[in-house]
């Protein structure tokens, strides 16, 4: 423990990737295991493309139920230790985030790439003209765009899609030139973004991981903290932790 608080401390670079654990303590619910999204339904009968074509109503629905919840939800302490960590590395910090909630934003981080889109906002399907959801109470799926007037999907990126490439050769860019390499609250299996911890750790990173349940991740980890995402980076950061 002692010497990742130290590898932190003195890095230049550190990469961060996030996952739904670290939304778990805002009272967002993950999508694998117990209590998770996707338990009870097939993510392809609501996360894919495919999907949205049969049935837009039923996915914009389930889109709009996540949207109430996120905007009801408030950044906990893990999100406001990442955004202690960024200020305090600045230039040599970015945060990846597979989580499409936009606490990390709304907490405070601003190097941050939102691998997987944002709940918060609709992408036009005929121009690709991107906007905010207006508020929950005032919203009524599916969104309009403001410029051309075409139906807008929510600006996720679902199975079956490619991220957007500037994304991710930015994040592959931090994790390959990363010092050290906090993996935090991500179950490890989605990819690309399950790889980026590997490609640190290959690159030579001091790697940390940090979440209650192993993942496929844990034994290339240097240290695996078996433990919640703010407690873990309590630990690791924060020097009274
Ligand atoms: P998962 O639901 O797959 O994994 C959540 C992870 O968080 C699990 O490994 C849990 O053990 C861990 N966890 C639970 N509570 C925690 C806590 N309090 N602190 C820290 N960790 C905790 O979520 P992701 O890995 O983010 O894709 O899933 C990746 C992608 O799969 C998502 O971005 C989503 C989904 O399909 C899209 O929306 C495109």
């Amino acid at each position: 423990m002692e010497e990742a608080r130290e590898r932190l401390q003195r890095a230049e670079r550190v990469a961060v990737l996030t996952g739904a654990g670290v939304s778990a303590e805002s009272g967002i619910p993950t999508f694998r295991g117990s209590g998770g999204l996707w338990e009870g339904f097939r993510p392809e009968e609501l996360a894919t493309p495919e999907a949205y074509a049969r049935d837009p109503e039923k996915v914009w629905r389930w889109y709009a139920m996540r949207y109430a919840q996120v905007m009801q939800a408030k950044p906990n302490e893990a999100h406001r230790l990442l955004v202690e960590l960024e200020r305090a590395k600045e230039r040599g910090f970015l945060l990846v985030t597979q989580n499409v909630d936009g606490l990390h934003a709304r907490a405070g981080n601003r190097r941050l790439v939102e691998l997987h889109g944002n709940i918060t906002r609709a992408r036009c399907e005929r121009c690709g003209h991107r906007q905010p959801l207006p508020p929950p109470d005032d919203f009524t799926p599916p969104p309009i765009c403001e410029r051309c007037g075409g139906r807008m999907r929510p600006d996720v990126v679902w199975f079956g899609e490619f991220l957007d490439a500037d994304h991710l050769a930015q994040a592959e860019r931090a994790f390959m030139t990363a010092d050290v390499a906090l993996v935090v609250g991500t179950s490890a299996v989605v990819e690309p973004a399950a790889s980026l911890g590997r490609i640190a750790k290959s690159a030579g990173a001091y790697l940390i991981e940090v979440n209650p349940e192993p993942t496929p991740l844990t034994p290339l980890a240097d240290l695996s903290l078996r433990t919640s995402a703010s407690e873990g980076l309590r630990a690791v950061w924060r020097q009274d932790g």
